[in-house]
């Protein structure tokens, strides 16, 4: 018989997290190490494209090989995140023998420290243990996590659960589910409270999540330990994962009877390419519920301080790609016919194009002086923002070292609410 967990709340700022592995497991642990300020130390061979990312964005220090006992040197916390027992059994031994906590995804019995289910409202977390039995924590953490969502609602904090109408069969209920069924989700723009409840409730009900990079890694953090988890990162100018293989993913899941979650940054429809793993279900006879999402084209922005639209400056905003530069004979977009609106454009994945896009928006008319905003990883914690105008924008973005994701603002909106 085990006795009860004492339940702490970890303070890492700072503090040094080993993480062994570099699969899945830690793709959903990770994030909530990093959100908590901790120093992570990433020992594995290999990272998934999500954790890569992480580490090419400077949030976390890799070390590109199997675990040695001196990497624990000045850690507070290991987790082990690798389902070879021997291996793990070894990263554990040596903890033990440094008196460091000891967290494991293979065997919770033979670890020192264990990971409450968690659910996070604003400034606070409740953390649930089962006993020893993760789906009992997870359950109680969802009627919690419910509990807490409907009292919000009634405060008039949070919107409404929407119902939108279903392209397929409704949904069933988690229980007697007899087919599989895949559902589109909108992650939202980075702020896992950016989901919509309906798309929360339904990562709740998923066997398999499909996850794009920019999907808000708490969320993941928050899945049941038994939900399979597919990366389907598609990092520029990286690793990829073609979109036929996706869509055959989805398929496949589905067809074998799992309810399937794939969850996109966003919303699903907005340069999401949702509409071709849709077309693909369809064709294969899968049902297919379509949950929209907080678009970054317009949260961005907004949480920047910048109204896409403003009574007396803009009547109109429009949204647009600049991933291929304006000459590019694939482009589908009129930039000379854009140069001639008064309204916001919205720029999504434009800052490697950002110079020749400016460059012919002016040639096409639009003033240089017109107010411009670059906003980086908008809603997170490490969102950035740029302001200057048209004619210096792609400067200042370079001198200022911004990087993708960003969404680019252009228009008189962005100087409407300063003060
Ligand atoms: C492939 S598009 C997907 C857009 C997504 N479906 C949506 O509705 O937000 C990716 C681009 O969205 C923008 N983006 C997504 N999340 C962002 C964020 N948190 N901050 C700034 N831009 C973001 C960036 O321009 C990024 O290159």
């Amino acid at each position: 018989m085990t006795s009860n967990p004492y339940p702490l709340g970890l303070r890492l700022d700072g503090r040094r997290v080993v993480v062994v592995g570099g699969g899945a497991v830690a793709t959903r642990r990770v994030p909530a190490l990093l959100d908590a300020g901790a120093d992570v130390l990433l020992v594995a061979p290999e990272l998934t494209p999500a954790l890569r990312a992480r580490v090419d964005a400077g949030r976390l220090h890799w070390v590109p090989r199997r675990f040695a006992p001196e990497d624990l040197d000045g850690a507070w916390l290991v987790q082990v995140a690798i389902d070879d027992p021997i291996a793990a059994a070894s990263v554990s031994a040596v903890a033990a023998e440094r008196r460091i906590f000891c967290v494991r995804a293979d065997d919770r019995t033979a670890a020192t420290a264990w990971t409450p289910a968690v659910t996070r409202h604003g400034p606070v977390t409740v953390a649930v243990f089962g006993g020893g039995d993760p789906r009992r924590a997870m359950t109680v953490r969802d009627a919690i996590r419910d509990l807490l969502a409907v009292r919000l609602a009634a405060d008039g904090s949070t919107p409404a659960q929407s119902r939108p109408h279903a392209p397929t069969a409704a949904t069933p209920g988690v229980t007697g589910r007899a087919a599989g069924r895949v559902a589109l989700v909108g992650a939202g723009p980075g702020d896992p409270e950016l989901i919509t409840v309906r798309g929360w409730r339904l990562l709740t009900e998923a066997d398999v999540v499909v996850a794009d990079r920019l999907v808000p890694g708490l969320l993941l953090d928050e899945l049941r330990p038994d939900v399979e988890l597919v990366d389907a990162s598609k990092i520029p100018y990286g690793p990829s994962r073609a979109q036929e293989e996706i869509n055959q993913i989805l398929v496949d899941r589905a067809l074998a009877g799992a309810v399937v979650v794939r969850l996109k940054g966003g919303d699903p429809y907005v340069f999401g390419r949702g509409g071709e793993e849709l077309l693909a279900c369809a064709e294969a006879g899968v049902p297919v519920t379509v949950v929209p999402g907080v678009t970054s084209s317009i949260a961005a922005p907004s949480a920047a301080g910048i109204p896409v639209t403003h009574r007396g400056v803009a009547h109109e905003f429009t949204v647009v790609s600049g991933h291929l530069a304006p000459d590019s004979p694939a482009s589908l977009v009129r930039w000379d016919a854009l140069a001639g609106l008064r309204g916001t454009l919205v720029i999504l994945m434009g800052l490697k194009n950002l110079a020749a896009i400016t460059a012919t928006l002016i040639a096409h008319g639009r003033s240089p002086q017109t107010p411009a905003a670059v906003v980086q990883e908008a809603t997170t914690g490490t969102q950035r923002v740029l302001r200057s105008t048209l004619g210096e924008v792609a400067a200042d973005l370079l001198a200022a070292d911004l990087r993708p994701p960003a969404v680019v603002v252009v228009g008189d909106v962005v100087g409407a609410l300063d003060g």
